[in-house]
């Protein structure tokens, strides 16, 4: 994702002449070997028509490398030299390492003056594993940077159909008036994948769904689509709103945990017609990790008293996708229950994110006829695919945007500290529960849409997964 993204600015034009990229690793390599594997990489994973010999060339060019051993503490000295007199302009330091490597690496960087009031720093989720840890994380790299300095990456604010949440909600004037407790019944956030383990097992083992996509991903999805609106796009405006509505998430207790989550592993099953291992089998030991969660979630705020929120996320679901569905209240009078149509669909949104990107609102017509034996009313899709209406655009990698606003140094789709730390608090409570009741993963099928109880959990209430 990373070298593929920057290959695609630099060519378009939109990295400075005198950028360079200093790569780090344990390993001691010479730069040119280092070089090839980028060009390897970027063959594998760019888009054949993105990849042109002489522009990777060009982009390899700015490439150097410095050997960092991280543990060890040794390396940022030769990073130093090697950065010379470019110590004098802005560096941004992009960390991909796991967390617990986050702040001994910004002590690192400190005490070898790579961190100067120009220095930026970004890091990817997660950011600890807990409330507590992510606590300390913050603190031990907000110890050497400031915190507008610290750039939080959660990929999902990179998608271009995450952040068109805010074009259709903040751009219409047709949705905001009806978005609160008055005419909306519930919400489902769903962002299922077809993926398994993909050789992740040392990461994945322990952490599971909740930690995995619901700290991160799923929450800030939850927060656009619910916060209130912010008084512009700045940065400082969105987190603020984000923030004030992942506090008002109400947190699950041992009494409702039972029957406001499910936590699901998959079994063996299939995937798109292909026979594939259960969670266990690849794992190669029996776990208690979830690979699936579903949570009923409530927001005490005024805007959505009593609406729940359904959020589902699970690997080897039968298809891959994100959307959200906002389920509307049916009208307060049916002025036709009396002649033909005694029962009205409810009107309903479904954003779709990925992989179609469209929106598609149900609404009640009238089928043609003259009525003589009574008026027919039927739903009819009022559809807006995004695809069809921007053909021809580039989707670009969600990096690339952040990538870019990183160089630049705008923080508004990076998340900062207080909404990680508000993310953590909530998520926290629900293993705490977890633990409190020794809830442990029931089993579905790989290619199914989870265990049986989480369609028990939505159907409690009359409602269903769209599935
Ligand atoms: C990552 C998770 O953050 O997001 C993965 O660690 C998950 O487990 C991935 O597969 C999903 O991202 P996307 O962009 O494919 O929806």
């Amino acid at each position: 994702m990373l070298f593929p993204s920057l290959y695609n600015l630099h060519m378009d034009g939109l990295l400075a002449d005198g950028l360079t990229i200093i790569a780090s690793g344990r390993s001691q390599m010479e730069r040119a070997a280092f070089q090839d594997q980028v060009r390897a990489s970027l063959a594998e994973y760019l888009a054949q028509d993105r990849f042109d010999s002489t522009v990777a060339d060009a982009f390899l060019a700015r490439i150097e490398y410095c050997a960092i051993d991280a543990k060890a503490a040794t390396g940022y000295d030769d990073l130093a030299a090697l950065l010379g007199a470019r110590m004098e302009r802005p560096i941004g330091v992009y960390l991909s390492t796991p967390p617990s490597m986050f702040g001994p690496i910004a002590r690192g960087l400190n005490d070898a003056g790579i961190a100067c009031a120009e220095c930026r720093i970004a890091m990817e989720k997660p950011i600890g594993h807990d409330l507590a840890s992510s606590r300390q994380v913050n603190a031990d790299v907000g110890s050497a940077f400031a915190e507008d300095r610290i750039f939080r990456i959660d990929h999902y604010l990179g998608k271009e159909t995450v952040q068109n949440l805010l074009a259709l909600r903040f751009a219409n004037m047709l949705f905001e008036p009806l978005w609160n407790a008055q005419a909306i019944d519930h919400v489902q956030i769903t962002v299922a994948e077809t993926v398994g383990l993909e050789g992740r097992v040392s990461y994945y083992d322990g952490v599971g769904a909740l930690r995995d996509m619901v700290q991160n991903h799923m929450l800030q999805l939850l927060a656009i689509i619910a916060m209130e609106p912010p008084a512009s796009v700045s940065s400082t405006a969105v987190r603020d709103e984000k923030v004030k509505l992942l506090r008002s998430l109400r947190k699950l207790t041992e009494a409702d945990v039972r029957t406001h989550s499910v936590k699901g592993q998959y079994a063996a099953g299939a995937v798109g017609g292909e026979a594939v291992a259960g969670y266990a089998d690849e794992l190669g030991d029996a776990s208690n990790t979830e690979t699936f969660v579903a949570l009923k979630a409530y927001i005490d705020n005024w805007r959505w008293k009593g609406v729940p929120f359904y959020l589902r996320t699970g690997k080897r679901m039968p298809r891959r996708k994100s959307e959200v569905l906002i389920q509307f209240k049916p009208v307060p009078h049916n002025i036709f229950a009396r002649v033909g149509a005694p029962k009205l669909d409810a009107n309903l949104m479904v954003i779709n994110l990925q992989p179609e990107e469209n929106i598609r609102v149900r609404v009640m017509a009238k089928q043609p006829g003259l009525d003589r034996e009574g008026v027919k009313l039927r739903d009819v899709n009022l559809d807006v695919s995004l695809s069809h209406s921007f053909a021809g655009e580039r989707r670009r990698i969600a990096y690339e945007r952040l990538l870019l606003d990183f160089i630049e140094g705008d923080q508004t789709l990076f998340v900062r500290r207080d909404e990680v730390e508000a993310q953590w608090e909530w998520i926290d409570a629900i293993r705490d529960a977890w633990a409190a009741v020794d809830m442990t993963p029931q089993s579905y099928t790989a290619g199914s849409w989870g265990p049986s109880s989480s369609i028990a959990l939505i159907e409690r209430d009359g409602a269903s997964w769209d599935d």
